[in-house]
């Protein structure tokens, strides 16, 4: 082999070495990137969050000093003492579920798929917004999902996907002093899975609409024009697309994304309900 050759090998593995470090890097700062996204959006809610885990924490705090109180009068029956207990015991289980809840949303991790029923993606998502709010919005939920429910996916991202849309939306109802639900809509075309999520807000001009997916493009005073581009990256990763557009009739905004239905093996596909 001519020395020429020999030197064309060895260019051609590193430059394959290059690319394949170049690559990674790239997945690595996505996942950093999606990460702190993650961390700005429980940033922003976090404030309530302390509200809402008051809640139990006093009924826990009531129920232990009506027991001390029954103990010292000396009229604590067996009965009381268990009523007590049980329900100690279950505000405390309800402040924890919320804790994991933003603890395993929060997580540094790697990214996994696995099957999962759309509409229990969408419920927990609506779940976790309504554990980190006081006013939490409400939803109006229409599942017109049939037998093909099933999608391949990060929970984690999609989750993220769905609370950064539901916090625009919120966002942007509260712009319009609009206490109306925030619906969302789950049906299938052919062989994809689509989700709307569609405000009353007062919406965008045809000129913002066009820069709506750009990073850090944002309108807001405290926005990082993150949550968007991010939602973007992640469907497209998981072979969707996302689109937006004014909801009709107006006001408002409706985002719409698709991703392809769990067909390639049935047996993943999550029982219908
Ligand atoms: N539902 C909506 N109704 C009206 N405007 C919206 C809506 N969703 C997004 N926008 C506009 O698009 C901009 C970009 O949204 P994006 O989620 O990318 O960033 P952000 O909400 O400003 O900041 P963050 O990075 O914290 O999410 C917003 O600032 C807002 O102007
Ligand atoms: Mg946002």
């Amino acid at each position: 082999m001519s020395l020429v050759v020999l030197w064309m090998i060895g260019f051609l593995i590193r430059n394959r070495r290059q690319r394949q470090q170049a690559n990674a890097q790239l997945r690595n700062s996505q996942q950093q990137m999606e990460h702190l996204s993650r961390l700005s959006i429980l940033g922003e809610l976090a404030g309530r969050l302390a509200h809402e885990l008051n809640q139990p924490l006093a009924t826990i705090a009531n129920y232990a000093r009506s027991l001390m109180r029954r103990q010292e009068r000396g009229n604590l029956s067996a009965e009381a003492l268990e009523q007590a207990a049980g329900e100690i015991a279950s505000e405390a289980e309800r402040a924890a579920g919320i804790l994991n809840g933003i603890r395993s949303f929060a997580r540094k991790r790697a990214r996994e798929r696995s099957a999962r029923d759309m509409a229990d993606v969408v419920r927990e998502a609506t779940g976790l917004m309504g554990s980190m709010l006081s006013q939490a919005p409400e939803f109006a939920i229409h599942d017109r999902l049939g037998e093909r429910r099933g999608v391949m996916i990060d929970t984690l991202q999609v989750q993220q996907v769905l609370l950064n849309l539901f916090k625009n939306a919120w966002d942007a109802q509260q712009m319009a002093g609009e206490n109306r639900p925030i619906e969302v809509g789950l049906n299938t075309e052919s062989d994809l899975c689509c989700v709307t999520v569609r405000d009353h807000g007062p919406g965008l001009t045809p000129e913002q609409q066009e820069h709506l997916f750009e990073p850090f493009f944002t309108t807001k005073p405290n926005g990082l024009g993150l949550g968007l581009s991010i939602c973007k990256t992640i469907i497209e990763a998981h072979g969707g697309q996302l689109h937006a557009q004014a909801a009709v009739p107006g006001p408002g905004m409706e985002f719409r994304f698709f991703l392809p239905c769990n067909t390639e093996n049935p047996a993943l596909q999550p029982k219908t309900k």
